[in-house]
């Protein structure tokens, strides 16, 4: 079987880092026998913007609604277009078309990565100490587009938006986590809500986690205020495994998580459908960092990892691993790899993904 990949590179050190995800997973496909093919698509960018008045073009869901999943760079180039015209008017319509209800992100610390947090000890946290993966609900909830404006220039100018979660939206999204959670060795899952102070609608969401809970009885739950939790992950993020929060707070602890992890140039995300309905998309963290784009010098390892999340969903978790060990080996220290100078090195984008597809093949 051939799985057909949608790329878009998009914006700035999208188009540098895309390459290096490129070369990554065709290594993967060689060593482990993977079908891929790859139809690369020039839309969602700013020049594109400049050339059709728009970021896609009319037919975008005919063109990539078929494929397998969507392998993504970054979107926003502020100096050409106001980042709410490229964003919604490109990835903002994929999640939404295609229904990608889960927002996957693991933060887990890497080799030759220091953890910004210290134990009160004062001691660092060795490689893979810190090792979650966060979920956040990504159709519902807080950002809903139900509200308004009125008596607007008054004195008595109110603004109203209204959470809206649903049964199904609540529930299918905790079954992703449970089911997550179940197959991870800890088997923890740890779900943020505010029902304290939020007195209508995050009660029903612990509610749902209380309901769900009875049928995984093997996995251990823990509900936290959202406000303490942030707390606690700086604190003791080794505690953490699987992290399950509304469209809001998992949108703040999906940043959070892999700021404790180090940079941010590392850090991959997967949009998924868990159905397989639509085609799930996978794309690093960062944006398209305008200070940095055009010198060869981002690290293509957010995007490299968010191929080997791409491959997980598809069905080859040997692979994954495989790829996210290839990153542990050019990370390390004791290797002395090739490091772009995020991680306080000299090395280009395409040093790292060379060396990382090394490390694939003879690993
Ligand atoms: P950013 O993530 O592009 O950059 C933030 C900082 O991190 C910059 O100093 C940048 O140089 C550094 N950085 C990011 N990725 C790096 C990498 N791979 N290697 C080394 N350094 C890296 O965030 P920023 O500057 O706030 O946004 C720039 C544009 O990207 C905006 O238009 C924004 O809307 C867009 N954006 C798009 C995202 C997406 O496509 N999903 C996500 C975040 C931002
Ligand atoms: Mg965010």
């Amino acid at each position: 079987r051939v799985h057909r990949i949608a790329v878009i590179p998009g914006d700035g050190i999208g188009t540098e880092v895309m390459p290096e995800g490129l070369r990554v997973l065709q290594a993967a496909a060689e060593r482990f026998g993977i079908g891929l093919a790859f139809d690369h698509f020039d839309f969602a960018c700013w020049p594109y913007y400049e050339r059709h008045g728009q970021m896609l073009p009319d037919d975008w869901r005919e063109r990539i609604g078929g494929h397998d999943a969507i392998f993504f760079g970054a979107v926003g180039w502020p100096a050409k277009i106001p980042d709410h015209v490229s964003l919604w008017g490109s990835l903002l319509q994929f999640r939404r078309a295609f229904d990608q209800y889960v927002n996957l992100r693991p933060a887990r610390l890497m080799p030759g990565v220091r953890s910004p947090l210290v134990r009160r000890d004062g001691t660092p946290r060795a490689p893979g100490e810190i090792d979650m993966l966060i979920v956040r609900e990504n159709t519902e909830g807080e950002y809903s587009s139900i509200g308004g404006r009125m008596f607007e220039g008054t004195e008595r100018e109110l603004v109203v938006q209204e959470t809206v979660m649903t049964r199904h939206g609540v529930d299918r999204v905790l079954r992703y986590a449970f089911e997550l959670a179940r197959s991870r060795p800890r088997k923890h899952l740890t779900s943020a809500t505010k029902s304290n102070g939020i007195a209508i609608t995050m009660p029903y969401w612990d509610e749902r986690v209380r309901a769900m809970a009875a049928a995984y009885p093997d996995v251990q739950v823990d509900q936290y205020h959202i406000d303490i939790l942030t707390a606690h992950f700086v604190q003791r993020p080794e505690a953490f495994d699987v992290v399950v929060a509304s469209n809001l707070f998992g949108d703040i602890l999906s940043d959070l998580a892999p700021a404790c992890t180090g940079t941010i140039g590392i850090a991959p995300s997967a949009n998924l459908n868990p159905e397989r309905r639509y085609p799930s998309l996978f794309e690093p963290v960062h944006g398209s960092a305008p200070d940095i784009a055009g010198r060869g010098i981002a690290n293509p390892i957010g995007q490299i990892w968010s191929g080997a999340l791409m491959l997980d969903f598809l069905g080859y978790r040997q692979a994954h691993d495989a790829i996210v060990r290839a990153i542990e080996v050019v990370l390390d220290p004791a290797n002395g790899g090739p490091r772009t100078p995020d991680l306080g090195g000299h090395a280009r984008t395409a040093d790292v993904g060379r060396a990382v597809a090394d490390a694939l093949r003879h690993g």
